[in-house]
Order: structure tokens, then sequence, then C-alpha cells
């Protein structure tokens, strides 16, 4: 999508064909700067530090990072050795184990001479992929839009409720929450985002707020508590949420908080729809309450907020009294009754096991 007028993904190949381009999403909203990735342990160290993040793009630098790591040494000692740190640096985004799996599975049974041309090759394909999926799921998307759009008066915008980022800057482009919401905006459509902060980490403030305004989509910045008051006043038209792992029989786990918005869209009858590209699916697991893992994330990102002063200094502040102890889990599961549909590049799917295994029949015998 665009910044400034010029078009970026978040990820990108650089011109030497060796080294890796992505936005540095730590510094935004207040800078916005890109980073050079050259080595396998560079890619871990983004994705650990969230320089990049987001579970498709987390996946698409796992996948730059084993061909990085081919660059160095084609065999299999640092195949297995690049597997091993890539998978070890998030735990919950499923979509870093299939691309990990995507890439081996191209890689092993090639001679070592072949694997750095090859791997290049996928987690170029891995890349185009993303890009392609989350167009379809904007078209999808679209049509739910479309059909709140006509139950409105004439330029009433929808207002559409989403929580952190699942924006461009989550995937390779468009994202998955936001591409319908891009193409409605694209299309004359009226939309109106209400952005959760999606504290600890404020990805809804910084990212999200960030790349909507950035294409000129209207939005308004909410504190997390404040969906549930917003759709008890029916201001809000629609949830669309992003995902990191969604079961075989359609529980989504998503941003810590996204639960809490999907009760009290179904309190107020307000339809729910959870976006995601089908590598986010993880046909291995039905019960996402009890066998996804959580990631639990360090302290200070509760106990502390940064930001940018009036004279432009990045700042970071306590807000928690220095003892006491803090609990910072980055995620929750969203049980499948709760969810309306699923927004897919196959189109929108009840969030059930006949749906899911049916529709991606071929995902789901791993191909
Ligand atoms: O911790 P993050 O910022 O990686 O979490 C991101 C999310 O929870 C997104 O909603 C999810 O990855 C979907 S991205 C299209």
């Amino acid at each position: 999508m665009k910044v400034d007028g010029q078009h970026f993904r978040s990820i990108w190949l650089e011109p030497d064909g060796r080294s890796v381009g992505a936005i540095d999403q730590r510094r935004l909203p207040h800078e916005f700067a890109v980073a050079r990735i050259a080595s396998v342990e560079a890619a871990a160290d983004a994705i650990r530090s969230m320089l990049v993040r987001g579970a498709p793009l987390i996946g698409a630098t796992a996948a730059y990072g084993v061909a990085l790591a081919m660059r160095a040494d084609g065999s299999d000692a640092t195949l297995d050795e690049a597997y091993r740190l890539l998978i070890a640096t998030r735990p919950t985004a499923i979509n870093l184990k299939w691309a990990l799996d995507q890439m081996e599975q191209t890689l092993r049974p090639l001679p070592s001479s072949a694997r750095v041309e090859a791997a290049y090759g996928r987690a170029d394909e891995i890349a185009e992929e993303d890009v392609a999926i989350n167009r379809e799921i904007g078209r999808h998307g679209l049509a739910l839009i479309e059909e709140a759009a006509a139950s409105k008066k004439s330029g009433e915008p929808v207002n559409i409720l989403t929580h952190c980022n699942a924006g461009w800057l989550a995937t390779v482009d468009w994202g998955t929450a936001t591409a319908p919401i891009y193409c409605a905006h694209d299309r004359g459509l009226a939309v109106h985002v209400w952005v959760d902060e999606t504290r600890p980490r404020n990805q809804g403030a910084s990212l999200t707020a960030w790349e909507l305004g950035h294409h000129g989509v209207s939005h308004t910045v909410i504190p997390d508590n404040t969906g549930g008051h917003l759709m008890q006043h029916g201001m809000v038209d629609l949830v669309i949420v992003g995902t990191d792992r969604v079961t075989a029989n359609g529980d989504v786990c998503n941003k810590i908080g996204t639960y809490l918005k999907a009760l009290a869209a179904h309190d107020n009858h307000v339809p729910f729809y959870v976006a995601l590209p089908s590598p986010t699916i993880d046909f291995s697991i039905d019960d996402g309450l009890t066998q996804i893992p959580i990631e639990q994330r360090a302290p200070g990102e509760v106990a502390t907020m940064s930001g940018r002063t009036a004279d432009g200094r990045i700042e970071t502040v306590r807000v928690v009294p220095e003892d006491s102890p803090v609990a910072n889990y980055g995620f929750d599961v969203t049980p499948s009754r709760l969810v309306t549909g699923l927004i897919t590049e196959r189109g929108v799917l009840k969030a059930d096991r006949n749906a899911l295994c049916g529709v991606f029949r071929d995902r789901a015998a791993g191909r």
C-alpha cells in the first residue's frame, strides 16, 4: 500500500538479490525507517524484537531467513539450525511453522549446491502468495461491507471495529482485516474504522492508525475498553479482526483482548468476522483453548509506555508502581461459536470443521 504516495510492501528482496529489506515497525508511527536483514540471525532477531510482526509477515521473514542461511552454507546441518533458530522466535502464530515447513519441503530433497536459488525462489513465492491471498480476502470481505452499506442512509459510513494491526504491515501487502476496508475505500464506499489502541504494545494506535491514515481511510483510535460501549449504542456495524492461528474447528487465536470484543459483539448482535489466509489454519488441532501456546511477553511492555514528547524525543515512562507484578499474555482464544464468519481467500466460511476442511481439503492434507 502507499506511504506518502509511494507504494511499499512490508518486506522485500533488496536489489543485491541477497539481503532483505523491511519496514522497522518498532519505530512507527514516529519515524519511517527501513532495516536491512542480511543473515539468518538478523532475521530471527527481527522477528523476536518485533521489527517485523503479524502472523503472515513473520512467516515471510522466516522464509527469507532460511534463504539467508542457505546463502551462507547449503548443508543439512545449516538447514536444521536455521529451522531451530527461527521456530523459537515466537510461539503463537502458526504461519511461522507453515513457512518453515514449506522451505524445508522445498530444500531438503535438493543437493546443497541447488539450495540457495531454490530457497530465494520459494521465499519470493511465499511473499507473492500472501499478497494474492490478501487481495482475494479483500474481494470477499468487500461484499460484507457492501451489504452493511446497503442499509445505511446515503453518505453514512459503515463503521468497522478492528483490534491490533492486521493491516498491510502485518502481512506482505494489503493486510487481512484491512484488505476489505481498503477495497471498499478504493471503490468509493464510505467506511470509518474504530481502531482499538491494543495495549500493551499499541499496534492499533501506532500501526493501524498510521497505515489507514496514509491510505486516507477515515478512522478513530479508541482505548481498548471502548468497543462494548460503541456497540451498545449502534456505532459499530461489523467487527473484522485478523488471527495468528485458527484451529480446524474454527477457534480463533488473536491479539489479547479479541475475545472480549467477540463477547461484546455477540451480546449486541454485531457481526464478528475474522479475516485469515489459509496458512493461518492449524489443521492439526481442534481445541484452541488448550492446544495453542499463548506467548507471554516481557513485563516491561505493561509497566511502561513509550511515545514522542512535544520536543520530538522518544521517551519511555513507567505507569505501574515499581513493586507491582504485571502479567503480559500476548494472545487469547475466541471460541468458534462467537465467530460470525471467516473471511478467507476462498470465500466467507462458517467457523467450523466442515467448512474449513471442505474448502481447504488440499491444505488440510498438507499441500
Ligand atoms: O504480536 P503481534 O503484533 O505480532 O500480533 C499481531 C496480531 O495479533 C494480528 O492480529 C495477527 O497476527 C493477524 S495479522 C494479519
